[in-house]
């Protein structure tokens, strides 16, 4: 039997009955988008932030956009972030103007390195966007220091660490404003795109809310330029109920996590390792081997699937040689791409399945 490094179809088999309900009644209602469903999840996920206000929009790229425009970022400003992220990061910040600034990783969380953020800092710096990489969080209190004395905004992109904490405190609570997503793949995803934005700052809120409508706050007058950025009813109801399921989610992939932390210990593999303040949500769970190419392929050959996020540092992509990089400028995040991998992880993923994973890695890694 294939096992996949994530797949949503266990998860629907166990809730498909509520999920149909869900979409029954949106169906039924008369009100597609930007309805009651959309209402109460800014409502319940805003609470469940410990923020003040929640703007649901069409995707993660989206909400770090309008976040970024919300705060009246643009041309001629730079973001700090990294290399080592995934592109929408560094595509919402290019779309809305501004340049991408990059800061290389840490060897050991792959999460910024922020002993390296203030040489990065200049006059034309207004933002940092940390991102909470593969469910953990950046290093805020550093993070927040540097803001604070910069006069900086900061912007988590925490696509992929809805569920984890740091210093007790949910993921998303750091920022002056927080980007979700909720592409199907990510630990609350919904069945479609869709994105989040989170923040405790009204004048962001009601900017945010303004910027995913063509800039409206009434229909048919746009007070500003704004974009289409609106969430679909379905999937707001959708998200709305796996919320409820969350917690015992992130739980069972904690316990996968363990398992192979446990039983992989004594393998040539890197494994992760969870640093005291941070509470890991296992968005993925990455590990590391000079043989990545090896090792993939013959799990490939047991029906075992990886991922590598991310093979290719942003700063060496076509699409941003604008931004004249060379290789060489972030020598950890180059490094680290040639040997990471994440091995398959999802809360329905079996434990004789983890086992079967294990096994075969016993063998060759
Ligand atoms: C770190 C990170 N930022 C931003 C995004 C963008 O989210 P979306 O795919 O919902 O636009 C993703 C998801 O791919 C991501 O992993």
């Amino acid at each position: 039997m294939k096992i996949n490094v994530w797949s949503y179809k266990d998860e629907y088999k166990s809730i498909r009955k509520k999920i149909l309900k869900e979409v029954d009644k949106v169906f039924s209602s008369g009100q597609l988008i930007l309805g009651e469903n959309v209402k109460s999840l800014e409502s319940n996920f805003s609470k469940y932030l410990k923020l003040k206000y929640g703007i649901g929009v069409n995707s993660g790229t989206d909400a770090i956009q309008i976040a970024l425009m919300s705060a009246k970022i643009g041309k001629g400003d730079e973001v700090i972030t990294v290399p080592n992220t995934a592109v929408p990061t560094v595509s919402a910040i290019v779309s809305c103007g501004a340049k991408p600034v990059f800061v290389d990783i840490n060897k050991n969380d792959y999460l910024i390195d922020v002993n390296k953020i203030e040489k990065a800092i200049n006059k034309k710096t207004k933002a940092i966007i940390p991102v909470n990489l593969y469910g953990q969080c950046a290093d805020y209190d550093k993070i927040l220091t540097i803001a604070k004395k910069n006069k900086l905004l900061v912007i988590e992109d925490c696509a992929q660490s809805v569920g984890s904490f740091y210093n007790n405190k949910p993921s998303g609570s750091f920022g002056h404003i927080s980007a979700f997503s909720f592409y199907p793949s990510k630990n609350l995803g919904a069945y479609g795109d869709g994105g989040f934005i989170g923040t405790s700052i009204k004048s962001y809120a009601q900017r945010a809310s303004q910027l995913r409508r063509y800039g409206m706050k009434e229909f048919y007058y746009s007070e500003e330029h704004g974009i289409n950025s609106r969430l679909d009813e379905v999937q707001a109801a959708i998200i709305n109920l796996k919320l409820r399921m969350l917690k015992t989610w992130i739980k069972q992939r904690r316990e996968i996590a363990e398992t192979y932390n446990k039983l992989l210990k004594d393998t040539s593999l890197v494994l992760p390792k969870e640093n005291k303040k941070n509470f890991h949500s296992y968005y993925v769970y990455v590990v590391q081997h000079p043989r990545r190419k090896y090792i993939i392929n013959k799990l490939e050959k047991n029906n075992i699937y990886c991922n590598i996020s991310y093979p290719f540092s942003i700063h060496l992509m076509r699409g941003y040689s604008f931004l004249k990089y060379q290789r060489g400028d972030f020598p950890i995040t180059e490094k680290l791409s040639k040997r990471i991998f994440s091995l398959p992880m999802y809360p329905q993923l079996k434990h004789s399945m983890v086992l079967k994973i294990v096994k075969c890695l016993k063998k060759i890694a």
